[in-house]
């Protein structure tokens, strides 16, 4: 699917930060990271994405021209349970 393409492709961006959870950024794979976020729901997770978090590093450009099921693609995958 093209979304899933795109979403891959943006991966790389989201991980700089997620990946080492620089500035308090949700660690990819980290479940008790995540789950508060979760909580909150995708809409209000997607347009964290679009606007940015005021104050942190989560800037409103990182996915300039995603979708919105690109961008719920990319939270799924941030937020997905990885096996230690
Ligand atoms: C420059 C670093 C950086 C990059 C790049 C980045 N993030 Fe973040 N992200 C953060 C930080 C820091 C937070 C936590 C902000 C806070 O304190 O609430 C965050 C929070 C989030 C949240 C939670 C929002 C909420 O409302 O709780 C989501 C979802 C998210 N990022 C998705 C993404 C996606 C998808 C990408 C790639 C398109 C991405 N981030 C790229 C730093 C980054």
């Amino acid at each position: 699917m093209q979304a899933e393409v795109q979403a891959a492709d943006r991966m790389p961006v989201c991980a700089a930060c997620h990946d080492t959870g620089a500035g308090g950024a949700p660690r990819m794979g980290r479940v008790q990271d995540w789950a508060p976020r979760l909580k909150k729901g995708m809409p209000t997770l997607i347009s964290s994405v679009r606007q940015g978090i005021p104050g942190t590093l989560m800037a409103s450009e990182t996915c300039d021209g995603c979708t919105d099921a690109e961008i719920k693609s990319l939270i799924r995958r941030l937020s997905a349970p990885v096996k230690p």
